[in-house]
């Protein structure tokens, strides 16, 4: 297995280019099923989920093509090709491994009329069930029964009618699953407290430009009508919100000035404000963003929230950067049940962190150490990157698989920027 060393204390500065976001590459892969037609999306960043799911669509009779890109180029450019499904199960030996392959139910179930996923099972950050994708497909005609570990969905009579569907709390796969299933069933659809995160904009955005009828994009009110076919296109990912907020905190935590190249500003705002509150400046340029520190940070009072609130997914950063903070920073996780697992990583280092349920008190200290710590889930792995860049001597991470699966060619990006810091294979 691969280890990341880091050797703390440099000021990054230079630009950064951001890649496309893996979770809006991970809804965007299975619309390919809806149709068999061509569909080609470019801007796809190189991540191992990314070909996890092209070796899940493969294993579907989907073909999938990297076309016209340089090993050297950021972001790929693949073409699905879901002529015809020779298979309409998702096996547990893939799911187990990328919790993400539940988002090929729904558009699975919407083209053969049948779809066998296997459950996903639990993960580090708690135990993620997926009855609220099950509850929603049902509301639009699905027929669930779950046998031996998967779940068998049918449509009545080959085709889902539609229906309505309210979230008792807000799901972002679960919106995808629904919304992509509802795209081409026989009526309208009506999901109200969807997702309203970005990447559900990217997905219905590219459903539309495969031919779907969805109104109210954006808002927590998505109206589908549904229609008979859906035909090919060619769709660019977003930039990634999440890996551009992870750089963004690690300007603040080296003191140094960064621009983050291809990052929409709007997409994460409540980021933005929660750095600027910190004591970070924050500017829109016109190929991004750019955040600058000057090595003081002051302690925040952060809660994680759907969005537009402050990202489950940024906390752990977050959480980084706020063992330098001139002062205790409260965090509250309110979204999953055990996203601590990078404290006791990060203590290793010299953090004073006390967590109490789902608050964690972050005390600021003047120095961390580095240690050799063990990454657990993809975002506490960047928060033990992070702590590296600012510690005092060498930071080991281990199980660094961890990394590759949400932040594409992570070592390269820093060093371009200034970090000393480089990967060692284990063999
Ligand atoms: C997506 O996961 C993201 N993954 C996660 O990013 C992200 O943290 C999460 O949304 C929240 O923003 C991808 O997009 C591939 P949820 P998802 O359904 O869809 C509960 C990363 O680091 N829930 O919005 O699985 C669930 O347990 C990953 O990039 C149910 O109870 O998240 C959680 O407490 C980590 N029943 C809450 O809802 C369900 O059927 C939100 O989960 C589904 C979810």
């Amino acid at each position: 297995m691969d280890r990341i060393l880091i050797r703390g204390g440099n000021r990054l500065s230079g630009r950064l280019p951001i890649s496309g976001a893996k979770n809006a590459a991970l809804t965007l892969m299975p619309c390919a099923l809806l149709t068999d037609e061509p569909v080609t999306l470019r801007n796809l960043p190189r991540l191992a989920d990314v070909d996890g799911f092209g070796h899940l669509l493969n294993q579907l009779g989907a073909s999938t093509s990297i076309e016209g890109t340089r090993p050297e180029d950021f972001g790929r450019v693949m073409t699905i090709r879901a002529g015809k499904l020779t298979s309409t199960e998702a096996p547990y030996d893939i799911v187990r491994k990328m919790r993400a392959s539940i988002l090929v139910l729904g558009p699975i179930l919407a083209r053969a009329g049948v779809a066998t996923v296997s459950l996903p099972g639990g993960c580090a950050i708690g135990n993620r069930p997926i009855d609220l994708h099950l509850k929603a497909l049902e509301a639009i005609g699905a027929e669930i029964e779950m046998a031996a570990g998967y779940v068998r969905a049918s449509a009545p009579g080959g085709r889902l009618p539609g229906g309505r569907f309210s979230f008792p709390i807000v799901s972002v796969g679960a919106t995808e699953n629904v919304v992509m299933a509802a795209a081409t069933a026989r009526g309208t659809s009506v999901i109200e407290n969807a997702a309203r995160e970005p990447e559900i904009v990217d997905l219905c955005n590219c459903l539309v430009a495969m031919g779907a009828h969805i109104d109210g994009i954006g808002t927590e009110r998505l109206e589908i009508e549904g229609v008979d076919r859906l035909h090919g296109a060619t769709y660019a990912v977003m930039p990634d919100r999440i890996e551009a907020g992870s750089y963004a905190c690690a300007a603040a935590i080296t003191g140094g000035s960064l621009e983050l190249v291809g990052v929409k500003a709007a997409d994460m705002r409540a980021t933005i404000d929660a750095l600027v509150e910190a004591g970070v400046s924050v500017a829109e340029t016109k190929d991004g963003i750019r955040v600058s520190a000057d090595g003081r940070l002051r302690p925040l009072t952060l809660s994680t929230a759907p969005y537009p609130g402050f990202a489950t997914d940024m906390q752990a950063q977050f959480m980084a950067m706020l063992c330098r903070a001139d002062g205790a920073s409260v965090l509250t996780e309110t979204i999953f049940e055990n996203r601590y697992m990078h404290v006791p990583e990060l203590a290793r280092m010299g953090a004073d962190i006390q967590v109490r349920g789902r608050t964690a008190v972050v005390r600021g200290v003047d120095h961390m150490a580095g240690a050799q710590v063990m990454a657990t889930d993809l975002r506490a792995s960047m928060s033990l990157i992070l702590a590296g860049l600012a510690a005092e001597g060498e930071t080991q991470v281990s199980r660094v698989y961890h990394l590759d699966r949400g932040y594409e060619r992570l070592e390269e990006k820093l060093q371009a920027v200034g970090a000393d810091i480089e990967r060692a294979s284990d063999g």
